[in-house]
């Protein structure tokens, strides 16, 4: 049996989500959650959509996306319908993780813009009813922040290295610290010419920051009052699990948590610590204490659901992204698995679950679900249970296209996983190719000046993903995104609370609940299935059916007594 930790399936598990306190459907409330004051905020329900600056539009024709490419796009995604925006850092860096590595939180690269620029996109953005988001990463720097040359240049034990992780070597100082390796392959330390070693667990230039120093932790609050003061409605906490490292640094346990996902016990003493609790609590005050309900979300890469409720208290950050479904292979019990043990971890602690298939890290989940035409096929049911179920969404650009994952040929790689994995690990780009807005050859609209090289080369055969190739085809992946997000705004039923309407023994192929009076089902199986009766409000699947087409969605809206 693959039940594994679901709980009490039967006919109907009644208010195992807590919903937003508004919207006719909202009578029945959890008895474990407490009330919301109203009215709701906004971040409890939107749907937010992720923009990797570096791959979204080139506004300069250079062949990187940039802050003017996104300025330019921004009615597109008004139309398309979804609230808020989250852009991947466009801070100035050496690039050596695009963007990750830091060297100045309060700038903007002149690769993407500049201050004005990003002044500019929120302003058009407000005016478009698009909220603005943008990422934080405060668990590292760049090797070129100031600190970094500053420690460098100072010598072992000096104040300078204390803002960053530097220790000696064990034995004759010719072993690394301790056995923590680097998520991106080997050791997590890395030496330097005076025989310290510091810690670095991403790339060796993304140095860890030292977070019981008081000037690291008074940096990061400098950063978001920088950003909030501008305007911004909220962050993406970038690895929000990481920040504080076990005080004596000591060996790792076990093994990283290699071909599942998230940390576990194996890195007991690298990741997740107690104490990083108290810089969200400092964190939500502070955000708080804007007006206009600016909003945190932190990527927590943390293998239990509990573990990861608890950085959602209601002291701490407002949301966490759901890898347990992202994660999920198509498969009925292992996805409802998924949906009800986060959701219950969730609703424990008052927040919503943050639904995500596809972001810049991962696999695109068209691909993910077989590619072709079944991984379109699911990939548009996925996104009617995600839209249908309590809580924000985040949805990766380029996956209303319905962009597949791409082999890119070994020189175009840049990852720095592909190098530290010594070429058996491929990384992350194939996620990353640029998006096609129209024409019929490379770059595709991409880039403004039509002789620009995109940073990743895009594949020739893409004419047919164009937003302008899909734009007004009703049986288009974009057209179906722009219908889903348009009739989710519409049908009050949805911010009701979430009821499992299914018979355990009828889990492993279908996925069946209610929002109110509206039913969304999910065929996870090989064959048809048949359907409850009710007003189909929509379908994945093109044309009439009177079942449910395997690897296909409906949302019915009946009253429920004809259950399956
Ligand atoms: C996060 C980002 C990823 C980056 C890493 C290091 O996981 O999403 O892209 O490489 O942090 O900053």
């Amino acid at each position: 049996m693959r039940r594994g930790s679901r709980d009490a399936p039967g006919h109907v598990v009644s208010s195992v989500v807590a919903a937003p306190s508004t919207g006719p459907a909202d009578q029945q409330s959890s008895d474990d959650v407490a009330e919301q004051p109203a009215p709701t905020p906004w971040w409890r329900s939107a749907v937010f959509y992720e923009i990797y600056v570096r791959s979204f539009a080139d506004g300069n024709g250079d062949g990187v996306g940039d802050l003017r490419g996104i300025r330019q796009r921004l009615p597109y995604l008004r139309d398309l319908g979804v609230d808020a925006l989250w852009l991947t850092p466009f801070y100035p860096s050496p690039m050596a993780d695009h963007g990750y590595d830091v060297a100045d939180p309060r700038e903007v690269d002149p690769l993407f813009g500049s201050l004005e620029e990003f002044d500019l996109l929120l302003a058009e953005a407000a005016e478009l009813g698009l909220r603005v988001t943008v990422d934080i990463v405060p668990n590292h720097t760049s090797d070129r922040h100031a600190w970094f040359v500053e420690a460098l240049a100072a010598s072992p034990g000096s104040p300078a290295r204390d803002r960053y992780l530097f220790r000696d070597g064990q034995g004759d100082g010719s072993e690394p610290p301790n056995n923590w390796v680097s998520t991106f392959g080997g050791s997590a330390w890395q030496r330097v010419p005076d025989g310290q070693y510091y810690l670095h667990l991403f790339a060796p230039e993304q140095p860890d920051l030292n977070w019981r120093h008081p000037e690291v932790v008074a940096d990061a609050e400098r950063t978001l009052s920088f950003w909030l003061d501008r305007g911004v409605d909220g962050f993406r906490i970038d690895v929000a699990h990481g920040l504080f490292k076990d005080e004596q640094l000591r060996d790792n346990p076990g093994p990283p948590s290699t071909g599942t996902f998230g940390v576990g016990a194996g890195e007991a003493h690298s990741w997740n610590q107690p104490e990083v609790h108290g810089i969200y609590r400092q964190w939500r005050r502070l955000l708080d204490s804007y007006p206009g309900d600016r909003m945190a979300v932190g990527e927590i890469w943390v293998a239990d659901p509990e573990d990861v409720a608890r950085y959602l208290r209601p002291d701490e950050l407002h949301l966490g992204f759901n890898f347990h479904l992202a994660m999920a292979p198509w498969d009925g019990p292992a996805m409802r698995a998924a949906l009800v043990a986060s959701t219950a971890a969730t609703s424990r602690v008052g927040a919503p679950a943050t639904w995500v298939l596809s972001n810049h890290d991962i696999v695109r989940h068209v691909t993910r679900y077989g590619g072709g035409e079944v991984g379109l096929r699911r990939a548009r049911a996925a996104l009617m249970m995600l839209l249908a179920l309590p809580g924000p969404v985040y949805l990766y650009a380029g996956e209303e296209l319905g962009l597949p994952q791409v082999e890119l040929p070994d020189d175009a790689l840049q990852d720095p996983i592909w190098e530290r994995s010594g070429h058996t690990d491929r990384g992350r780009d194939g996620c990353r190719v640029p998006l096609p807005w129209d024409g019929s050859q490379p770059p595709f609209g991409f880039s403004a000046d039509a002789g620009g090289q995109p940073w990743l080369p895009m594949p020739a055969d893409w004419a047919g993903y164009t937003v302008a190739a899909q734009t007004a085809d009703p049986a288009s992946m974009l057209e179906f995104y722009r219908r889903a997000l348009a009739l989710r705004r519409e049908l009050p039923e949805l911010s009701g609370s979430l009821e499992w309407t299914l018979e355990p023994a009828q889990e492993d192929e279908l996925l069946s609940f209610r929002r109110g009076s509206v039913q969304c089902l999910v065929n996870l199986g090989t064959g048809d299935l048949p359907r409850p009766a009710g007003q189909v409000l929509l379908a994945s699947f093109p044309g009439q059916h009177d079942g449910l087409p395997p690897d296909s969605a409906v949302w019915l809206r009946n009253r429920g007594e004809s259950a399956l």
